[in-house]
């Protein structure tokens, strides 16, 4: 069948969008998206396709998010791929990279970057594409987690400034940095989850029933493996600045940034004096 057809079929079967049924169409046939888009009229899908992309869009109508499927989403204008041991990365994290940016205007310096709780490395990944002369550790307690990281520094020809480090976050990592960046799961284990972020694994999630169990692991002993001047940027949930910032952490909180919907987002702490 025409790719034309195959699109206009599907989307209208599944009620979905026609961009969504042509993404998973340029997926199954390995055609990037605007090479499918213009030659829709020409290529022809086979049955083994067909069967394949009702499965999907099968998924697609009952809720699973489009880049689980397909196993790639954007950050920062970079698509990254993902996995079932990988959070999906979500734009409001973004914040993190463009922060550090702000706070470090010298593009050429060398620094030492932690991503710990790294999932896809998109914050860790993303910095490098920019801090030409930086190095970056990524650490997860998932190992699958930080093979598509391996994966990602490979694709984006980043491999040689990477190190990756099984760990409980900071159990496994010996050196110290100039910054450390962690999104780290702040759900708590009594919050309804969307509908798509059920898709999403429940480690890089749930942190207790207060959402703050990540937090009181790694914010002890931040300072231990920060530089002199070194800062960290932390990620966190819409109502957890009051009690992030109860945590004794002996750290200077250098700022708390809100996203681009007016929630506190990221904390940046930095050594005392
Ligand atoms: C919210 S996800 C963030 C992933 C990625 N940094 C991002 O922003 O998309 C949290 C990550 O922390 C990892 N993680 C959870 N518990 C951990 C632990 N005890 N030690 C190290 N990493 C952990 C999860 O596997 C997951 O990849």
């Amino acid at each position: 069948m025409l790719a034309r057809l195959v699109v206009t079929f599907m989307s209208s079967a599944y009620s979905a969008d026609r961009k969504d049924a042509t993404i998973l169409l340029s997926h199954e046939l390995g055609i990037p998206y605007h090479r499918l888009f213009l030659d829709i009229d020409i290529i022809d899908v086979s049955d083994g396709s067909l069967k394949r992309l009702h499965n999907q869009m099968e998924r697609l109508a009952s809720g699973e998010p489009l880049s689980k499927i397909i196993q790639k989403k954007e950050f920062y204008g970079i698509e990254f791929c993902t996995n079932g041991y990988t959070l999906d990365p979500r734009p409001e994290t973004e914040l993190i990279v463009d922060l550090v940016k702000a706070h470090y205007r010298d593009f050429s310096k060398h620094l030492a970057i932690l991503d710990l709780g790294s999932g896809t490395g998109c914050i860790g990944l993303s910095l490098l594409t920019m801090y030409k002369n930086s190095v970056c550790s990524f650490v997860d307690i998932e190992g699958q987690a930080l093979d598509v990281a391996i994966t990602n520094a490979t694709q984006l020809g980043l491999r040689a400034r990477c190190r990756f480090i099984l760990s409980d976050w900071f159990a496994n990592v010996a050196e110290t940095f100039d910054i450390i960046v962690c999104n780290p799961p702040y759900v708590s284990t009594t919050f309804a989850l969307d509908r798509s972020a059920q898709f999403d694994p429940q480690t890089a999630l749930f942190a207790g029933v207060e959402g703050m169990d990540a937090y009181l692991a790694i914010l002890p002993q931040i300072g231990e493996f920060l530089n002199h001047n070194g800062k960290a940027f932390i990620e966190i949930g819409f109502d957890q600045s009051e009690k992030f910032m109860n945590i004794d952490h002996g750290l200077e909180t250098i700022g708390i940034e809100r996203d681009l919907n007016g929630i506190q987002r990221v904390v940046i702490l930095g050594k005392l004096k």
